[in-house]
């Protein structure tokens, strides 16, 4: 009988993660562009002595009772881990990991690079290009807010939120954040950052970007009350996770004019349905959750999972375990 641990991969991740777990694993890899069914899934953790997985694989009792007692760790392929049941590995010992801090500056970029494309109506312009509508130089052509000096709110004020307010602060934006907690002045003071109560912070920003994790308390946070209290020309980002807008109420509020326009790389459910009121909106700019998708980031955090897994499988402390709740 082998002695090398037994683990299942949920996905091809890039070489720097996988090379590893080849090396010191009987690794069974799930090669597919789709993720596995619930049915594979459950089918393939059986036995398994440690389980990469991706925020597509649903880990909970089900999950856990489908691997067995013998299961040592869980290593998710990123830095969120709403698809993890992590109280229930707790009370089954079973280690949790995640990848924190290689993917803040990538995800960062892509939420600036997002508020951007919303402002200055990038995609409208490319689809007016391409349909062949570009006639001649239009004083009154695709018209939108300016970035430098406007006004930024930022929920969500951890890592990512805090690279965001990094590059708003190139822009001379002023930086208005709410959090669950008021940040120290050290973190907040070199970036010029002013705490607020969401109710104040957003009738003052022209610029909302979302950067909680998502958990019972942030479920729906943006929902049409909350959208009521943003100002008309209000551009909302969102790179954090789709259940945080109330999407229905997104819809309503970007076709009645009650803000300009969103950007959004993650939305509920995820991939978006082609009917969702949201894909037929022009002021709806949507992307594939690619926020932490460029080649060095995924490479970093494939070596960050593959070296969870591997500490766990050998009873060993996680580089960057996830503390159960409590
Ligand atoms: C994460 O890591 O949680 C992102 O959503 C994907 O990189």
């Amino acid at each position: 009988m082998s002695e090398r641990p037994s683990v299942f991969v949920t996905r091809v991740i890039p070489e720097e993660g996988l090379a590893a777990v080849r090396g010191a694993c009987e690794m069974d890899l799930w090669t597919d562009e789709l993720p596995p069914t619930r049915d594979e899934l459950l089918r393939r953790v059986a036995g398994r002595d440690g389980v990469l997985t991706l925020l597509t694989d649903r880990v909970d009792a089900g999950f856990l009772d489908a691997a067995g007692p013998q299961l040592k760790v869980v290593s998710n392929y990123a830095v969120g881990f709403d698809n993890i049941d992590v109280a229930e590995c707790a009370r089954r010992g079973v280690a949790v990991g995640n990848t924190p801090g290689v993917l803040t500056e990538t995800t960062a970029d892509l939420a600036f690079a997002l508020l951007m494309a919303a402002a200055r109506r990038l995609p409208e312009g490319d689809r007016y290009v391409r349909a062949g509508k570009w006639k001649t130089w239009g004083p009154m052509l695709l018209l939108g807010p300016d970035v430098h000096g406007a006004t930024l709110g930022i929920v969500g004020f951890g890592r990512i939120g805090q690279a965001v307010a990094q590059r708003a602060k190139g822009f001379g934006m002023e930086i208005l954040y709410h959090d669950l907690h008021q940040l120290p002045p050290e973190v907040t003071e070199p970036l010029g950052a002013t705490y607020m109560p969401l109710e104040q912070l957003l009738p003052l920003c022209d610029f909302v970007s979302i950067h909680v994790n998502l958990s019972e308390e942030t479920r729906g946070l943006i929902k049409a009350e909350t959208l009521a209290w943003m100002k008309p020309t209000a551009v909302l980002v969102n790179t954090s996770r789709g259940p945080v807008i109330d999407h229905p109420a997104l819809a309503d509020a970007l076709r009645d004019g009650v803000i300009a326009a969103a950007a959004l790389d993650v939305t509920d459910p995820e991939p978006i349905p082609m009917d969702d009121p949201l894909v037929g909106l022009d002021n709806c700019l949507i992307v594939p959750h690619i926020a932490s998708a460029s080649r060095a980031t995924r490479g970093k955090m494939a070596a960050m999972a593959a070296a969870n897994l591997l500490a766990g499988v050998r009873g060993e402390p996680l580089p960057t375990p996830v503390a159960p709740p409590g």
